[in-house]
């Protein structure tokens, strides 16, 4: 299985739909699934949701152009995770070190809402991205949905495993070594402009990482 979804997938009719009239709409756009991002011997992994139609879906990268990303690239660059400026640009030369960005469904949804058989149609690329994510020793997960599609594309059980802002989870081992699990609330502008997520909290979780994988 590959790790990336072809630039036409068609596995979600309603996505497939959606990316022919945003191609239509917007043609300087990405309009196609976004890429993962980051170095394939990272030790951490951070699952999103799913590209914003004028972020990641228009820039090709993840969270890059979304307002998530703003606080996302600033906490990862504060842990060491990410060197160089951030511009919201594919282009502004930004790495990640040590660390990859994928999201749980590749493609743009409609009101940022992806439907159940759509998280599903997108799991074995998550599945793929992870098992070839050699070396990998943590994951955050941005939000219940990213939660729940990590827990079962590596077959550990929801009922073990509740998602909670700022909870670990041992996943034990599985075939590439052992694995945490860690939960945050997602960076989306209405968590945070709620007070739901504030960047000290979202710290909090990315200095519990490093603690973990050092
Ligand atoms: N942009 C992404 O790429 N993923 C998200 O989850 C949100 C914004």
């Amino acid at each position: 299985m590959t790790s990336e979804p072809p630039r036409d997938c068609r596995a979600c009719p309603r996505l497939a739909d959606f990316r022919a009239s945003n191609r239509t709409a917007y043609p300087d756009f990405f309009n196609a699934p976004v890429p993962s991002f980051g170095p394939a011997d990272a030790s951490l992994l951070v699952v999103g949701l799913a590209p914003g139609l004028k972020g990641a879906n228009k820039t090709g990268r993840p969270f890059t152009g979304d307002y998530a990303g703003d606080l996302l690239y600033a906490t990862l660059s504060e842990f060491g995770f990410a060197r160089g400026s951030y511009r919201a640009d594919p282009a502004d030369g930004l790495t990640l070190v040590g660390c990859r960005i994928t999201n749980a469904v590749r493609c743009v949804p409609p009101q940022n809402k992806p439907v159940g058989s759509e998280i599903g149609n997108c799991r074995p690329f998550l599945s793929a991205t992870i098992a070839e994510t050699a070396g990998l020793r943590a994951i955050v997960a941005l939000g219940r949905i990213a939660h729940e599609s990590v827990l079962s594309a590596l077959g550990a059980r929801r009922a073990a495993h509740p998602f909670a802002h700022a909870a670990r989870h041992d996943l034990g081992r599985h075939d590439l070594g052992s694995l945490a699990l860690f939960d945050s609330y997602h960076c989306s502008r209405y968590n945070t402009n709620t007070g739901r997520l504030t960047p000290e909290m979202f710290k909090a979780v990315f200095a519990a990482v490093r603690d973990e994988i050092g």
